[in-house]
C-alpha cells in the first residue's frame, strides 16, 4: 500500500427508504445477521449502526474482479426506520452520514417516505445509491444466490427481463418527477449528475456485490478530503438507551479522532468514560476496548448518562480546555433538540426505551386525528415514582392518569402501586398499538 492510503477512515452510510422496502433485511444480508426477524411487528423503531470490516466487503465483492482497491478500513452502516412517525430518526441518520443507500421496493416504486428521504438527502447534499430491492419478487425470477446482478440478469427469462425493464423505466420516471436523474448503474455514464440504481434482493443476495463495490468506490473517489482521518474528536450521540445491568448507556458515532477509557466528556452531561464497546459484526466478538479510533459506532457506559441527548455532539476535554466554554457549546446544540419535545401541563406520561422512540411517540400523539396531550416523559423502566407522578392527573382528568410504556419494563411493585392508585399503564412494543389501546380505554371510561 502506498503512503497516505492508510489515512482514510470508514465512510458512514445511512440506509433510508419507505417502510418495508427491505432496509434492515438488506443490512442483514450484507452482514449475515438476522436482526429483522427479531423486530417487533417486523418494523424498525430505532436507529442503530454497525461496522463492516473491509475484509468482509472484499469477500462479498470478489466475484466482480474489479481489481478493486479498497482503501477504507470498512463501512459503518446506520439503519433507520421507514415508518412515517420516525422522521426525526431519519433526519438524525441522514445528518450523520457521508453517503446513503436509498432503498426502493421494485414492486411498489417511490412512496411517501422515499420522497421524504430524498428531500433529507438533497437538503444535506448527500450522495446516494438507489438499491432497487426485491428483484426476486419479479414473477418467474430464477434465484442466483449472492451473485452479481449483472450475471443474475443473464440467467433470467425474456419475460422476467421485460417486466424488469418495464418497472425500472417506471421508477426512473418517478424519480424524474422528483427532479432527480437516475439510471441503472451499468448504463450510468454521468455519475454525480445521475444517481445509480443497483437492483438487489435482500433475501437471495443478488446485486449485493455491485451495491457494496459501487458504494465504496464512489466514496473513495469523491470524498477523499472528507474521509481523510483527522485526530480531532468528532462524536455524535446516536441514541440514549437503558440496558439491563448497565444503566443508561449511549451509542455514539465517532466520526474522527480516538476515544479512550477514562476520557472526560461533555454533552449536556459531564462525566468520565467507564467503558467503550464497539458495535462490531457478531463474529468479531464483543467486549470492551481501552481506546477506539474513528470511524466507529461505540457503546459508552459512564455515570450520569441519563441526561445525554441523542443527536447532540459529545466533546472530550483536553488538558488546556476551558470546561465552561465547552458547556456553552453544548447548550446551543441542546436547545435545538429539546425544542422538539413538547411538554404541556395536562396529559399522559410517556416512557420509552430510547430518546429517539420517545420523540417519535410524542410526535405521533400530537398528529391529527389523534390528540393525546403529554405532560411528562421518561426514558427506561417504569418505577413507583413514575406512577406517583401520573396519579396526580386523577383529580384533573381521569383518562390522563395513564402511562404509555413503550418497549420498557414495568417494575412489579410499580404495577401493583398503579393498580391501587387507579393509574392505567399501557404496555406496547409497537407505537401504533398504543393508539388503539388508549382510544378503547377512553371510550370505555366515557360509557
Ligand atoms: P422498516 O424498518 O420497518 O421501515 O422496514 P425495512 O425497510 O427495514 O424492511 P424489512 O427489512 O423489515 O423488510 C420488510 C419485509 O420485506 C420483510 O418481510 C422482509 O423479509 C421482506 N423483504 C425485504 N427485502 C426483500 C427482498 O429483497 N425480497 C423479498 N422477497 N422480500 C424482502
Ligand atoms: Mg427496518
Ligand atoms: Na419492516
Amino acid at each position: 500500500e502506498k503512503e497516505g492510503e492508510k489515512t482514510l477512515r470508514s465512510p458512514i452510510c445511512c440506509i433510508m427508504g419507505h417502510v418495508d422496502s427491505g432496509k434492515t433485511k438488506l443490512l442483514d444480508c450484507i452482514r449475515s445477521t438476522t436482526v429483522q426477524e427479531g423486530e417487533a411487528g417486523g418494523i424498525t423503531q430505532q436507529i442503530s449502526a454497525s461496522y463492516i470490516p473491509v475484509e468482509h466487503i472484499r469477500e462479498r465483492t470478489k466475484e466482480l474482479k474489479a481489481d478493486a482497491k479498497l482503501n477504507v478500513p470498512g463501512l459503518l452502516v446506520i439503519d433507520t426506520p421507514g415508518h412515517e412517525a420516525f422522521n426525526n430518526l431519519r433526519s438524525r441518520g441522514s445528518g450523520l452520514c457521508d453517503i446513503a443507500i436509498l432503498v426502493v421496493d421494485i414492486m411498489h416504486g417511490l412512496k411517501p417516505q422515499t420522497i421524504e428521504s430524498i428531500n433529507l438527502l438533497r437538503m444535506r447534499k448527500t450522495e446516494f445509491i438507489v438499491a432497487l430491492n426485491k428483484v426476486d419478487r419479479l414473477y418467474g425470477w430464477k434465484t442466483c444466490r449472492n451473485t452479481p446482478i449483472g450475471k443474475a440478469m443473464k440467467q433470467q427469462s425474456k419475460d422476467v427481463q421485460r417486466e424488469f425493464d418495464h418497472r425500472v423505466t417506471q421508477i426512473i420516471t418517478q424519480f424524474k418527477e422528483q427532479g432527480l436523474n437516475t439510471e441503472l448503474y451499468n448504463k450510468n455514464k454521468e455519475r454525480g449528475e445521475t444517481y445509480s440504481i443497483v437492483p438487489t434482493s435482500a433475501i437471495s443476495g443478488e446485486g449485493i456485490p455491485e451495491l457494496l463495490l459501487l458504494l465504496i468506490q464512489w466514496a473513495q473517489k469523491t470524498m477523499v478530503k472528507k474521509l481523510t482521518y483527522n485526530s480531532e474528536v468528532q462524536c455524535t450521540v446516536l441514541e440514549v438507551k437503558v440496558i439491563q445491568g448497565c444503566g443508561t448507556t449511549v451509542d455514539v458515532v465517532l466520526v474522527n479522532g480516538v476515544l479512550h477509557e477514562g476520557d472526560e466528556i461533555i454533552g449536556p452531561i459531564h462525566t468520565t468514560i467507564r467503558s467503550l464497546t464497539p458495535h462490531l459484526m457478531k463474529e468479531l466478538g464483543g467486549g470492551a476496548y481501552k481506546e477506539i479510533k474513528a470511524a466507529q459506532v461505540i457503546k459508552i457506559t459512564a455515570q450520569n448518562l441519563e441526561h445525554a441527548v441523542a443527536g447532540t455532539a459529545l466533546y472530550v476535554v483536553k488538558p488546556d480546555d476551558d470546561v465552561e466554554e465547552i458547556k456553552e457549546l453544548v447548550m446551543d446544540d441542546m436547545r435545538n433538540v429539546m425544542s422538539r419535545i413538547d411538554k404541556s401541563g395536562e396529559g399522559v406520561y410517556v416512557h420509552a426505551s430510547t430518546l429517539g422512540s420517545l420523540e417519535a411517540l410524542l410526535k405521533l400523539l400530537k398528529t391529527p386525528p389523534v390528540s393525546i396531550p403529554v405532560c411528562g416523559i421518561g426514558i427506561g423502566p417504569v418505577h413507583k415514582k413514575d406512577v406517583m407522578k401520573a396519579s396526580v392527573m386523577r383529580e384533573k382528568k381521569k383518562e390522563f392518569a395513564t402511562i404509555l410504556a413503550f418497549d420498557v419494563k414495568v417494575a412489579a411493585e410499580a404495577q401493583e402501586f398503579a393498580d391501587n392508585l387507579g393509574v392505567k399503564i399501557f404496555i406496547a412494543d409497537t407505537i401504533y398499538h398504543f393508539l388503539d389501546q388508549f382510544k378503547a380505554y377512553v371510550d370505555n371510561l366515557k360509557e
